[in-house]
Formats: C-alpha cells, structure tokens, sequence
C-alpha cells in the first residue's frame, strides 16, 4: 500500500475534517494514543482503517463523539451506570460499550450489534470532531500487532504512506488506551484496564466493579489477538528479578554472536545500584511510565536493541493497566 500522506500541523483540523468527510483516513492525537479515524457513518470508509493497520476485520473500533448530548447518535437506550460513567469520566480515557445505533456502518464494529464509545478529551482530538460533525471510529494508529503510537513521530513512522494525513498534536499524556467497559446489572466489568481504574470507579459510582479474565477474548474481541508487540523480545518481570534477568540476558547474547547485542532497560522508581552499559530509561512515576512505555519500546526498535527489560509496576491503580500492556508485549497472554 502506498498513499500520498499529508502531514499537517495541529491548527489544520479544518483539513482533517473535510478529508473525513469525503471518506478519508486520518490519524489524530488523542490524551490516549493517536487513533486512525474515519466518519463512523461512512462503511467504505471505516473498511479502510481495516487495510491502513492490517487489522483482523472481526477487531472492532472504538467509535469517539464529541459529548454526552451525542451518546444517544451512537448507543440505543445506554442505561443509567453507563450515563454515570460519562457524566463523571468523559471527556477523558474511558470507552463504554453498548447496544449500536443502526446508523454506525457495520465496518466500524465488525459486524457486531455491539459498539464501543468515547469522548476523548485531547483537544485535536475534539476540534476535528466539531470540525467534523460525524462520529468518528477510530482505532489506535499502530500496524496490528505493535505498540501504540504516543507521539506524532511514532505516528507517521506506522502510518506514512497507509493514511489520507497524519495532524500533528504532540505527545499523548496518558499514554495507555482507554479504559473499556461494559454495564450489566448494576455493575461495572473491565475489558481493558486503562487510566480510569476499577479503584476510581468503584470510588465515584459506589457499584461493583469486576476484571473480565479467562472468558475476555469472548467479550472483548481484539484481546484475542496479539497486541502491543515491538521488535524487540520484551521481558517484563518485577523488580527483583530485574537484576538477574540482565545477567541471564548479557549470557545468552554472548552465545549468539551474530545477535544485535543491544539490551534496553526500563525502570519505575530508581536506578539500579551498579551502573551498567546498557541502555537504561527510568521513569520517576507509574503515570511516567505509562506515559512513556510504548515510545521508549519504539525507541529501543529505532535503536536496534534485541532485548528490552521492563520492570513491572505494583498491580494497582494505574500498574494494572501498565502490567496488562506488558504482559501481552512479553508474549505472556
Ligand atoms: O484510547 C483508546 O481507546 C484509543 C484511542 C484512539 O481512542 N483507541 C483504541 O482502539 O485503543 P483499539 O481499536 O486499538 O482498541 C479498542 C478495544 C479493543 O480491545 C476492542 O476489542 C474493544 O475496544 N472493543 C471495541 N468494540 C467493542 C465491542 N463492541 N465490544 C467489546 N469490546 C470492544
Ligand atoms: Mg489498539
């Protein structure tokens, strides 16, 4: 594939939006990652977001509106958790599923009845949405099976040359993707752990909030496929183990010669005591970290490493949703 990119600066959002209108393919900043959006309403459109990633079709797209007065354009009868997730969470990095307005073209949702719904609060992201005036479906901006795009750089380097423009709007603050949800009886089930925790959740609403684990893949059909991968083999183990895993690693590269013998490292917290030759990031906060992870895995591919090591962060909070990244990274689910 190969298409004429335009790359455009943050004010061009009018560009951007026209594109969309006349059924093209744009990629955009959001808080999250850059998505790779097209008119929700538009089905030849939204099939192309498919061939832009090399997507499995039965993946579906998070389709992003501009505000709650929007939500019934997209979602038939959302029920009272789901308008209390929006009213206390959006605009910001949480998706809701529900039952599809008919409106929403099959591409968008691959086929399903069901459709997954956000309102993203980064500014580019919004001002194409007004400038647009459709919703837009849009899934993250990297080639299937990599690591989200989290800056305009990383952006044109997985989309250039696959997409109708490519709207510079900075690095993404989160980092992550989006919480993804789903409501049913009285609570709260979480697909994808994202930036707005099951903790959060459970403090503003005051209802149950449970992990979807073991039967996700059925609910959440884009788990089901690899995800979130570089270059790079990724080994994500918890801090104590961070010092043996170097050495085992440096082993191993010596036995094979003709590997590249690049290894990256990346932290939470500290340094590690004894400074080494490898390439090391440390990140001061898990919302650094989560902030940062898949540029610094990008990075480490540009800079052809072999091996990143990553310390897991604690399993709360936010370090849910970074362990989750990186144990799917490391190959693990
Ligand atoms: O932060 C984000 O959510 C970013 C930005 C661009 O908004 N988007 C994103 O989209 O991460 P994507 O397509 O990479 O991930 C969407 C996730 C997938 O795990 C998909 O299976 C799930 O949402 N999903 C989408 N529609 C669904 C549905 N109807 N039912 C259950 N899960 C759904
Ligand atoms: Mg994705």
């Amino acid at each position: 594939m190969s298409k004429d990119t335009v790359l455009l600066s943050t004010e061009q959002h009018g560009i951007a939006a026209r594109l969309l209108a006349e059924g093209g393919v744009v990629v955009f900043a959001t808080e999250t990652v850059y998505g790779l959006g097209a008119n929700a309403y538009d089905d030849a459109a939204c099939r192309a977001i498919f061939a832009a990633k090399g997507r499995p079709v039965d993946n579906p797209c998070i389709v992003h509106i501009l505000d709650e007065a929007r939500l019934d354009d997209v979602i038939v009868g959302a029920d009272e958790i789901t308008r209390a997730l929006f009213s206390v969470f959006s605009p910001g990095p949480l998706t809701v599923v529900g039952e599809k307005h008919a409106a929403i073209a099959p591409a968008a949702t691959g086929d399903l009845d069901t459709v997954a719904v956000r309102i993203p609060a980064h500014p580019s992201a919004r001002s194409i949405l007004r400038a647009a005036g459709v919703p837009i479906a849009a899934p993250s901006a990297n080639r299937s099976g990599k690591p989200s795009p989290t800056t305009f750089r990383a952006a044109v380097e997985a989309m250039c040359g696959r997409v109708d423009a490519i709207i510079d709007g900075g690095a993404c603050s989160v980092g992550l993707e989006s919480t993804v949800v789903t409501t049913e009886s009285g609570c709260v089930r979480i697909l994808r752990p994202g930036a707005i925790t099951a903790e959060m959740i459970r403090e503003r609403l005051g209802v149950r909030v449970e992990f979807a684990n073991g039967g996700e893949s059925r609910v959440s059909p884009g788990t089901r496929h690899p995800h979130y991968r570089p270059d790079a083999r990724v080994l994500a183990v918890e801090r104590a183990e961070i010092e043996p895993t170097i050495a085992r690693t440096r082993g191993e590269m010596r036995t094979q010669p003709d590997r590249d013998a690049g290894i990256g490292i990346i932290l939470l917290g500290d340094e590690l005591p004894e400074s080494t030759e490898t390439r090391t990031i440390v990140f001061p906060t898990v919302e650094a970290m989560a902030a940062g992870l898949y540029e610094s895995l990008l990075e480490f591919d540009r800079r052809g490493c072999g091996v990143v090591i990553v310390e897991m962060p604690p399993p709360y909070g936010l370090g849910t949703a970074v362990r989750d990244r990186l144990n799917r990274a490391a190959g693990r689910e």
